[in-house]
């Protein structure tokens, strides 16, 4: 597990019967040359005693949000900041719970809540705690705000019913881990560019023609991009959304801009045009304001297209080229035409008739065409889910 050598790992320790594996894990990520720092809560001090804690990791046991000592040594947020990654184990029900709801009422809810870092949850709890619709429901949130869940596994629980809720074995934990960190580092070597949101097309000064895209979706898939380790640029048209510093991010009006910059930034191993680009722009913008007449003809004229030219040129085209399709009608067909003309690796397609999905919504459902085998379908959910599930695929591809 070489992966894990050097690495910094906050375990948070919660109240369930299974913390005492935590010893384990501690001992196996010990013996593969992690730093570990541990946040026990209070109930999970029921179980486990932060002595036993501190001579197996050899690092600092906290466990309580307003304690000086540990403020002046290592406030919360630094050492939410300190870990490469944070492992939750057990994730109990309760806790699965809080998580969700973004309490911040104790030192572990309160780091993981300041965290911008990978947070691993292992649940465990009984079977029927684990399968009530609450419990999904939590954790369905969680997944949205891209935490990453290992296990439960099935079978014979500590209170003697058999079901799913059991806790993933120590060593598959740390496997699990380690092929996560193994994917970071190969994918760190990648650069990735997606293009998002929609442009402007002056017509004068202060009017534009432009479209409804919001820019979630391409945001969303370069923030996975980032957090599966690529190194990352999002060039975008106008939209209302911020994003984590790490990301280059490239604003642009108009698909002439786009073009430009996307041209600027290129090679890259993998380019996803998300972007909404107008297909026309205005032939002869005026640089005064329009006065107005009773009548007005704007001859409009056809912009680049930014990914057929991209695609198109050896030079310049990147490994993977990913292109979108928006339809409203003959959805397959629009789509396999626009990946074999625009030379894609895949192009992924959705139905814009249906006004809840697509444009401006949190969620979507689409179909992906491969240029080298059958299409798939990805089914509607939120707009942070289908990213991760785009994104595994250009894992898939790239690799
Ligand atoms: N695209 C682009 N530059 C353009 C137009 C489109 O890069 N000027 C890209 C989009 O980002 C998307 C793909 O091409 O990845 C398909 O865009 P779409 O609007 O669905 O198709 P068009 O080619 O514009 O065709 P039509 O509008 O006629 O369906």
């Amino acid at each position: 597990m070489k992966n894990l050598k050097d690495k910094k790992i906050l375990l948070i320790i919660c109240g369930g019967i299974a913390a005492y594996k935590s010893l384990e894990i501690i001992r196996i990520l010990k013996k593969n040359d992690c730093q570990i720092k541990t946040i026990l809560t209070n109930s999970a001090k029921e179980f486990i005693t932060p002595l036993s804690i501190t001579s197996l990791s050899q690092g600092k046991v906290y466990d309580d949000l307003f304690n000086i000592e540990n403020e002046a040594e290592m406030d919360h947020i630094s050492l939410s900041r300190w870990a490469d990654l944070i492992l939750v184990v057990p994730a109990t029900a309760n806790t699965i719970s809080k998580l969700a709801k973004g309490s911040s009422e104790d030192l572990a809810s309160t780091v993981i809540l300041a965290s911008n870092k990978p947070i691993f949850l292992v649940p465990a709890m009984n079977v029927r705690m684990w399968e009530h619709p609450s419990t999904k429901k939590n954790l369905k949130i969680l997944k949205e705000y891209s935490y990453k869940i290992i296990g439960p596994e099935i079978g014979e629980m500590a209170c003697g019913e058999y079901g799913e809720g059991k806790l993933t074995e120590p060593i598959d934990i740390a496997n699990k881990l380690n092929n996560y960190l193994f994917m970071i580092n190969r994918n760190s070597k990648f650069k990735a560019l997606v293009t998002a949101g929609p442009t402007r097309e002056y017509i004068d000064p202060v009017r534009f023609i432009t479209n409804k895209s919001s820019g979630k979706q391409g945001f969303e898939i370069a923030k996975s991009l980032l957090r599966n380790g690529y190194q990352t640029t999002l060039i975008t048209g106008p939209t209302n959304i911020n994003v984590d510093e790490n990301i280059k991010v490239i604003k642009v009006e108009t698909a002439e801009q786009m073009f430009k910059e996307t041209q600027k930034n290129l090679p890259v191993d993998v380019a996803i045009f998300s972007a909404a680009v107008a297909d026309f722009k205005i032939f002869k913008k005026s640089n005064m304001k329009i006065k107005k007449t009773d009548e007005l003809t704007i001859k409009l004229e056809k912009n680049i297209d930014i990914l057929n030219y991209i695609s198109n040129h050896n030079s310049m085209r990147p490994k993977l080229v990913i292109g979108f399709a928006a339809e409203t009608e003959n959805f397959e067909k629009n789509a396999i035409k626009k990946l074999k003309d625009k030379n894609c690796d895949m192009i992924i397609a959705n139905d814009v008739s249906n006004q809840e999905i697509g444009f401006d919504s949190d969620f979507n459902e689409v179909t992906i065409f491969y240029k080298n085998k059958k299409q798939e379908k990805l089914s509607l959910k939120n707009k942070v889910l289908i990213s991760e599930e785009i994104v595994e695929r250009v894992n898939n591809q790239l690799n």
